[in-house]
C-alpha cells in the first residue's frame, strides 16, 4: 500500500545542498535563520498540500466524505487559505479560530464548532457568522445554543458529541473517547438529549453524531470500532425517534512520525479500513450511506513544519549529561515538557558531519523541565550552529506562550525557493501592548 506524507520524519522537499546545509522548500535553512532570525517556525507548502492530497485520494471511493482540518493544530490566516484551496472545511474550537477562518474569507458553512465549554459569546458569534455545524457537547450547551438561536429566530444545525467508550494507547492527556472523559454525552444520555431537542430545543436541528477518540493514534482498529458504535446508535435513534440522522463525524487522531521509531499508519490504510467498515455497517444496520466528517489536525500539518533554533551555551556535567542550550524551548514548543513528547533534530549547517556526541537539547526558559530533546546524537555543537527540529508543525505555535516574557517566533512559508512571512515575530512592544498602568501608580 502507498505511503502517505504523515509517515515521513521530514518535509518531503528536505535535501542537503552543495554547501552541506539542509534545504527545505528550496530554501537553505541557514539563510532563513539569518534572514528571519531564530527561533523560527518554517512550514513547507508542498508537504502540506501533499498530505491533503493523500487524504483526498484515500477516501475518493466514498464520495460522502467531508474533510475538515482541525485548526487547533495550527491556525493562521495563510494556513487556512491553503487548506481551503485544497477543499477542506474547518473544525474550530474557539471564537479565535472561528474569527481567523472567517477573516481569511472561508465559506462559514464549511466550519464546525467543537468544544466542551463554549461560552455564550462564542456561540453567539458562531451563530451570527453562519457556522455550518455545532458539535453540541453537553446539556448546558444544548440549552444555551437553543436560547441564542431562538432569540435570533434562527435554526442551527448540530451533531451530538458522544463518548463511545473506546480507549486508545496514546498519552492520557490526548485520549478523549473513553467513558470517563470530560468530552461529550455518555451513550446512556443520548436519548434524553434527543427528547429535549424534539420537545423543547426546537431551534436545534440534529443531523447526527460526533466522536473523537484521541490523538497521535497508531492503532487502526479504533476507527472501525468507532464506526460500529456510531452506526448502531444512528440506526437505533432513527427507529426509536422516527428521525433520519445521516451524518457521523469520526474525529481526527491519525499519528505522525516524530522519531525514527514511530510507525504511524498511512491515510490509505485507514481510508480502506474506514470505507470497508462503512459499507459493512450500512448493510448490517440498514442505514442510508451517511455523510462522514473526518477532522485530522496533527497529521495534516505536523510533518510540514520544522523549527530552527540557534545554539548558545553548553554545559558538560562532570561524568553526566552534556546540555546544549538553544534560544527557544517550552514557550514555542510545550509538548516535551507537557507530555514527554519526543523529537528528532539535525544541525542545518552540518548535515553531513559525523554524529559524534550524545547531547540533551535544553531550552532557554527558567524551568528544569524545559528540555526539548533528551540524548540525541549530533555532531559536536558550537555557539551559532542552527538546530533544525522536525515535525513541529502541529501543536507548537498553537500552544505557544510568552512565558518569561519572551516574544513568540515568526513563521515562514517556503515553496519553490521562496520564503514568505505568514506570522510576524512579536516585538517587545507587542508584549506590553495590553498592559495598563493605573493612574495612581504613574506618579
Ligand atoms: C474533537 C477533535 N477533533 C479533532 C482533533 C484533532 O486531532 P488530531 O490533531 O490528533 O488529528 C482533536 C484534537 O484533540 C479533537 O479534540
Amino acid at each position: 500500500m502507498s505511503e502517505s506524507t504523515n509517515q515521513y520524519l521530514k518535509p518531503i522537499t528536505t535535501l542537503v545542498n552543495d554547501k552541506g546545509n539542509i534545504e527545505i522548500g528550496g530554501c537553505d535553512l541557514v539563510d532563513l535563520a539569518e534572514k528571519f532570525d531564530t527561533p523560527l517556525y518554517v512550514v513547507d507548502e508542498k508537504t502540506l498540500r501533499s498530505i491533503c492530497k493523500d487524504y483526498k485520494k484515500a477516501f475518493e471511493k466514498y464520495p460522502k466524505i467531508r474533510m475538515m482540518y482541525a485548526s487547533k493544530a495550527l491556525c493562521t490566516s495563510a494556513i487556512s487559505k491553503i487548506l481551503d484551496s485544497e477543499g477542506f472545511g474547518f473544525d474550530t474550537v474557539s471564537s479565535g479560530e472561528i474569527y481567523t477562518v472567517y477573516k481569511s474569507g472561508i465559506d462559514m458553512s464549511k466550519v464546525l464548532f467543537n468544544g466542551n465549554n463554549k461560552s455564550y459569546d462564542e456561540l453567539e458569534l458562531a451563530v451570527n457568522l453562519g457556522v455550518g455545524r455545532f458539535s453540541a457537547d453537553n446539556f448546558f450547551e444544548l440549552a444555551l445554543l437553543n436560547d441564542i438561536a431562538k432569540s435570533k429566530e434562527k435554526f442551527v444545525d448540530i451533531l451530538l458529541r458522544i463518548t463511545p467508550g473506546i480507549e486508545c494507547h496514546t498519552h492520557e492527556y490526548i485520549q478523549t473517547g473513553h467513558l470517563d472523559s470530560k468530552f461529550g454525552f455518555d451513550l446512556t444520555q443520548i436519548d434524553e438529549a434527543i427528547e429535549l431537542i424534539q420537545n423543547e430545543y426546537t431551534n436545534l436541528k440534529l443531523h447526527g453524531l460526533h466522536a473523537h477518540i484521541g490523538s497521535q493514534i497508531f492503532e487502526t482498529s479504533i476507527y472501525p470500532d468507532e464506526i460500529e458504535i456510531m452506526a448502531r446508535e444512528i440506526s437505533r435513534i432513527n427507529k426509536t425517534f422516527g428521525l433520519n440522522l445521516n451524518e457521523i463525524n469520526i474525529g481526527g487522531g491519525l499519528g505522525v512520525k516524530y522519531t525514527q521509531k514511530d510507525a504511524p499508519p498511512s491515510t490509505y490504510e485507514i481510508g480502506e479500513l474506514i470505507i470497508n467498515k462503512l459499507n459493512e455497517v450500512i448493510e448490517k444496520y440498514e442505514i442510508e450511506p451517511p455523510t462522514v466528517f473526518l477532522e485530522p489536525g496533527r497529521s495534516i500539518i505536523s510533518t510540514a513544519g520544522v523549527t530552527l533554533y540557534t545554539v548558545g551555551s553548553s554545559k558538560q556535567v562532570p561524568h553526566g549529561t552534556k546540555y546544549v542550550a538553544v534560544d527557544g524551548g517550552m514557550a514555542d514548543n510545550p509538548r516535551p515538557s507537557m507530555y514527554q513528547a519526543e523529537y528528532f533534530a539535525e544541525i542545518a549547517n552540518k548535515k553531513e558531519a559525523e554524529k559524534n556526541e550524545t547531547v540533551t537539547i535544553a531550552g532557554r526558559f527558567c524551568e528544569s523541565g524545559d528540555i526539548l530533546i533528551k540524548n540525541v546524537e549530533l555532531p559536536e555543537l558550537f555557539e551559532g550552529d542552527i538546530l533544525c527540529v522536525y515535525n513541529t508543525g502541529a501543536y507548537n505555535y498553537s500552544m505557544a506562550s510568552n512565558y518569561n516574557r519572551v516574544t513568540k517566533p515568526a513563521m515562514v512559508l517556503v515553496n519553490d525557493s521562496n520564503s514568505e512571512i505568514i506570522v510576524k515575530r512579536e516585538t517587545l512592544d507587542d508584549l506590553i501592548a495590553h498592559d495598563i498602568i493605573p493612574d495612581r501608580l504613574k506618579k
